[in-house]
């Protein structure tokens, strides 16, 4: 949506894959204490969004939705305030249907009540999940998102719509008109734990998907799976190889663990700088797949004064130990720069140049793992901010 907000994908923090319905006021209070003491709100981490269970699990028949006053004693509108006082922002959940997919309150038939009650209590982020979509039949998925968006900017305050809705209706196809980012997949985890074929299925789902992308409007291929929970599921190398390939797509960042478990190396990983800013490159050009020989692939965006953000994949399964690691090469001509073209190649989790190159380069990635790098060129050079 083209209303000044989401200019880069949102970053932040979301209560589903933690904790689903389980959800409460000193939770919060204790996991934005901690956004911040550990230093991913000034990272850009800012957005603290409460999914489903937030509320009631019913409403009066006319009247909006009503926060559950047992599980946030302090109401919502004074949590605002208070995640406000402290430089965050604050979003809440709903549903286009009849019920929420954990059976709370929606807001289908109720949308401007509903978006009204949001923008009062000072809520900065909604994002809308499709669960019990039965009624009104004819009304098709785009129809009862525009319905919510509409509501939204009639109530003057800016927030920031998150649709999700599975990818189900292509809504990519549409998204810019009607919010400011959109699934593209499933489920990251329908368990509490995602596995490392849950992550490679959700990027296979957004690849090809980057040309819809761009400011105001961005893929979501669902939250970080870094340390949640307590980073079982995946191996470090797999978790470093999900959050560079999130970022360079330009999926939002929000993270999915419970903050108060976060392992030092995974909270180091989140606030890997040089990964962040690749997410929120000013020129906004999503980042796709650019080139694929079996397991072994080139993820590449172009970035602000013609570099290139490129995430060098090995997605073998390490089921021989003879391929676990393998040498990739990097042609430009991958990531649409002239041959001749002399540029310094940086290792961006490292934080370190790892030298001039012209034309091609060579590295080791390990299985499951990335090589993500950023491209400069020496000298500055006319039309390279595009492929
Ligand atoms: C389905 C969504 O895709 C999840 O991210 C989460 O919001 C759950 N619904 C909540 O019920």
């Amino acid at each position: 949506l083209d209303n000044g907000l989401a200019i880069t994908p949102p970053m932040g923090y979301n209560t589903w894959n933690a904790f689903h319905e389980d959800i409460d006021e000193t939770m919060v209070r204790e996991s934005a204490e901690i956004l911040i003491s550990s230093g991913l709100a000034a990272a850009g981490y800012t957005y603290f969004n409460l999914d489903d269970g937030w509320n009631q699990k019913t409403r009066g028949l006319e009247g909006p939705m009503e926060y559950n006053s047992t599980r946030f004693p302090s109401g919502i509108p004074a949590l605002a305030d208070w995640l406000h006082s402290k430089g965050l922002k604050l979003g809440v959940y709903s549903d286009a249907g009849s019920m929420t997919c954990a059976k709370f309150a929606a807001s289908l038939g109720h949308e401007m009540e509903d978006a009204k009650v949001f923008a009062e209590w000072g809520v900065d982020f909604l994002k809308y999940d499709n669960c019990f979509a039965t009624w009104p039949k004819k009304m098709s998925v785009r129809k009862r998102y525009e319905a919510m968006r509409d509501a939204l900017n009639a109530t003057g305050r800016p927030i920031l719509f998150s649709m999700c809705e599975w990818g189900v209706s292509s809504p990519w196809e549409y998204g810019h008109e009607v919010g400011h980012t959109w699934r593209t997949t499933k489920d990251i985890s329908m368990e509490i734990e995602a596995t490392w074929a849950d992550v490679v299925e959700n990027l296979d789902e957004t690849a090809g998907l980057a040309r819809f992308a761009g400011p105001g409007g961005w893929n979501d291929a669902d939250m970080l799976e870094v340390g949640d929970p307590g980073g079982k599921a995946l191996t470090y190398t797999e978790q470093r190889a999900h959050f560079a390939l999130w970022a360079l797509i330009k999926s939002p960042l929000l993270i999915g663990a419970d903050l108060r478990k976060l392992k030092r190396e995974e909270l180091l990983l989140l606030k890997s700088r040089e990964i962040i800013a690749v997410n929120q490159d000013p020129l906004g050009v999503a980042g796709d797949r650019v080139w694929k020989q079996g397991p072994y692939e080139v993820w590449a965006a172009p970035l602000a004064g013609g570099a290139r953000a490129v995430v060098l994949f090995n997605r073998h399964v390490a089921s021989d130990e003879k391929f676990d690691e393998h040498n990739m090469t990097l042609h430009w001509g991958m990531v649409g720069y002239p041959i001749d073209l002399e540029v310094m190649v940086r290792d961006l989790y490292k934080e370190r140049d790892i030298g001039h190159y012209t034309g091609m380069m060579t590295e080791l990635v390990e299985a499951h793992g990335v090589l993500a790098l950023k491209l400069t060129p020496t000298k500055s050079v006319e039309g390279l901010d595009t492929w």
